[in-house]
């Protein structure tokens, strides 16, 4: 019997094996959208002439949560309450760190009452809260990757909250500025995906933010407009499940390559109020 060489040789044409991924417990805060609807319009994905179907939207959202339990995580809800629609955006109700609760001031009073609302769950449920001074909304704005918190300005969040951000978690707190409409929160052109690495799409940023997410991520996964324009960016990862919009079918594809495990979702009715998958989920760390 002879040894055939060439096949025991390495084959320079199989692809390079995709990084093993370990998903991490999540530990989340959800709101029901019982009282979900789009009456006024604070971005451009609103449009109260559209009609919405409540029930639709709880049936997606329940669908959501459903995931996260089937993923293991850990998922506390908060009361919606009747004339706070955009309440359901549990992203933009604080940022939590090391049981510490920045609460959220909202750019408009539609949602300003919210902000309370969710200090109050907070102050319940253990954590530090600490009243915010300036204008921000919560997480929709501030992601963070490993020990760094990247920090979304130009359309809700002032800069002068990634200072209160910055001085509160004593940790580096980088700076980016959107610049188009439709990605007003940086949770929708930014997914975090685990400690170091990130998905963005680079035409919702000015030039110098560019430069650095080009400079920090230079592997970086880079989505498609197409993907973005359904909010697919909007999405929520442990570190090896990742949850995204059903409909992001590219950013599914470059997952998967990765090593990651997309879960598709349809959230197309809380698309009306121009939120996804990551806006529903507000992570908790104690
Ligand atoms: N209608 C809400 C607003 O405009 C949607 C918030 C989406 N949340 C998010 N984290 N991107 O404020």
């Amino acid at each position: 019997v002879s040894l055939d060489v060439a096949s025991a040789t390495p084959n320079e044409s199989v692809a390079p094996a995709a990084p093993t991924r370990t998903p991490v417990k999540r530990t989340v805060l959800m709101c029901k959208p019982d009282y979900f609807t789009v009456v006024y319009r604070i971005n451009p994905w609103m449009d109260p002439a559209l009609p919405t179907d409540t029930s639709l939207a709880v049936a997606q959202w329940q669908t959501l949560y459903d995931t996260y339990i089937g993923l293991g995580f850990d998922v506390h809800l908060i009361d919606p309450i009747d004339g706070l629609p955009d309440m359901v955006y549990a992203a933009n109700g604080g940022f939590v760190i090391d049981g510490i609760a920045y609460g959220a001031k909202f750019t408009y009073p539609q949602r300003q009452p919210e902000g309370p609302a969710y200090m109050d769950w907070f102050g319940a449920n253990g954590l530090d809260v600490r009243e915010p001074v300036e204008i921000n909304e919560g997480e929709g704005d501030f992601l963070l990757v490993g020990d760094v918190i990247l920090a979304g300005t130009g359309f809700r969040s002032a800069s002068n909250s990634h200072e209160e951000v910055s001085s509160i978690y004593g940790r580096p707190v980088i700076t980016l500025t959107l610049v188009n409409p439709s990605f007003y929160h940086l949770d929708t052109a930014v997914a975090v995906l685990d400690d170091t690495n990130i998905a963005y799409l680079p035409s919702a940023f000015d030039a110098p933010s560019l430069a650095i997410l080009r400079e920090r991520y230079p592997d970086a996964i880079i989505v498609t407009e197409e993907d973005a324009a359904i909010l697919g960016l909007n999405s929520y990862s442990d570190g090896y499940n990742v949850v995204i919009a059903a409909r992001a079918k590219d950013f599914e594809r470059q997952l998967r390559e990765r090593g990651y495990n997309p879960v598709g979702v349809d959230l197309s009715e809380l698309l009306l109020g121009g939120g996804g998958v990551k806006c529903c989920t507000l992570e908790l760390r104690r």
